[in-house]
């Protein structure tokens, strides 16, 4: 790629810029100067240098944006603003535009990207990506609308629309998530049950919920781990029967606080109630950065609200051994008593005797806590010992703490290996 390129399209500078900067001496390529930016460059490999300061080369950008109303999706329109006049003028010259539509005067999450191969994927019939809206509609739904609007309508084209879910809030609000993207879908469908949508909202696409720090018209990058959802190249998840362990997004926040806050949930485990939503983003943020095997406990049917965590953890209070790490965990209230706990941590030990090669996996529990308790027994760990005067700093406290462990050799018996 043409070094003038790359400098225009990672949205450090324009080209004409980019010529002045290399005639004053300020770029440099693999550390020499370079005076003529017409020459190409591997953006995977070369260290180019603007002005002394490294670019990193990201051959692809995903942003999410919060539309507000009376903005088109398009990339370029002669009379109205369109989403990427919202965006900063360094996003301009790297071809980016948005992933599918959304109406003038629909609201909520769109993506922008230049990852044409990606858009093309995500908004193939075929890949059925889920799109969830919020809505409001002029006439009370009855159940009947309600099992039409799910079962498939009408709307004119060669075939009924797909399944879809429905969520009531009120007669005449509620959720509706669908599994294609047909043209004014959701409106369409409305109108084919007689009634009219008064306020439409995108609240998550392909996976990624809308960030609810976003206000309208804001946006953001997505991060490492929304791209591979988005991307489908989230290999680094665990499925179960019931259920998916995915690593933790910052947009998780105001799922983490709806579990996180409850004073059954922390305490028992050692950690205090959540406060506010950004308690449980500095949490979520904290999980990125230096917990590798931390993971976000979703319902296989809704992989965007997690319900619960499970991590092994590294460098805790029980081992600093390199092949023994710390089993973690804790689940939101009403999920309790359906055998989710052991279920995430089952996919986990196995991910951690098999992929990560660990020796042993150490385990505790507070004293009282019966239910932990019952999980470490039906995951197999083994009575260890008791510390009469833990100190739980967290919350301030000492208490009593029983240590259970699991050794490999126990797992791969137990598990037929
Ligand atoms: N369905 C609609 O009717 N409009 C949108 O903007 C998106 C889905």
């Amino acid at each position: 790629m043409r070094l003038d390129r790359f400098l225009s399209e990672t949205g450090v500078c324009s080209r004409t810029e980019a010529k002045r900067t290399a005639r004053a001496g300020e770029i440099t390529v693999d550390g020499k100067v370079i005076s003529d930016t017409s020459i190409h460059v591997d953006p995977e490999s070369a260290q180019i240098c603007f002005g002394g300061v490294p670019v990193l080369y990201r051959r692809f950008v995903y942003i999410m944006l919060n539309k507000p109303d009376g903005v088109l999706s398009a990339t370029e329109d002669g009379e109205g603003e369109t989403v990427l006049d919202l965006l900063p003028e360094k996003y301009k010259k790297m071809g980016l535009f948005p992933c599918g539509r959304l109406d003038k005067n629909t609201l909520g999450l769109l993506i922008i990207t230049n990852d044409g191969k990606s858009a093309h994927e995500l908004l193939s019939p075929s890949k059925h990506a889920e799109k969830t809206y919020l809505f409001e509609c002029e006439k009370p739904l009855s159940k009947a609308d309600v099992r039409v609007l799910e079962n498939g309508v009408d709307i004119g084209e060669k075939s009924s629309t797909l399944q879809a879910k429905v969520e009531i809030e009120s007669s005449t609000r509620g959720k509706i998530t669908v599994y294609e993207g047909k043209f004014h879908q959701i409106k369409r469908m409305f109108g084919a049950i007689g009634n009219k949508i008064t306020y439409l909202e995108r609240i998550s696409f392909g996976g990624i919920p809308l960030d609810a720090s976003l206000s309208r018209g804001e946006w953001r990058e997505l991060d490492d781990t929304e791209i591979k959802i988005l991307t489908g190249k989230a290999g680094d998840m665990l499925k179960t029967e019931r259920l998916i362990l995915r690593k933790w997004m910052m947009s998780d926040a105001p799922s983490m606080f709806k579990y996180a806050c409850d004073p059954d949930v922390g305490p028992i485990a050692g950690w205090p109630p959540h406060k506010t939503i950004d308690d449980s983003r500095v949490i979520i943020s904290h999980f990125l950065d230096h917990h590798p095997y931390c993971f976000a406990i979703c319902l296989k049917e809704d992989i965007i609200h997690p319900i619960g965590c499970v991590e092994l953890k590294t460098k805790t209070d029980l081992t600093d051994k390199a092949d023994e790490l710390e089993l973690g965990y804790w689940l939101g209230k009403p999920y309790w008593g359906n055998g989710y706990m052991p279920e995430a941590a089952k996919a986990l030990l196995k991910y951690g005797f098999e992929e990560l090669n660990l020796g042993a996996v150490w385990c505790g529990y507070y004293d009282g806590n019966s239910k932990s308790k019952r999980v470490q027994e039906k995951l197999g760990f083994v009575y260890h010992h008791t510390s009469s005067d833990l100190p739980v700093p967290a919350m301030n406290e000492v208490r009593i703490g029983h240590v259970s462990l699991l050794t490999k050799d126990k797992w791969s018996e137990m598990n037929n290996n």
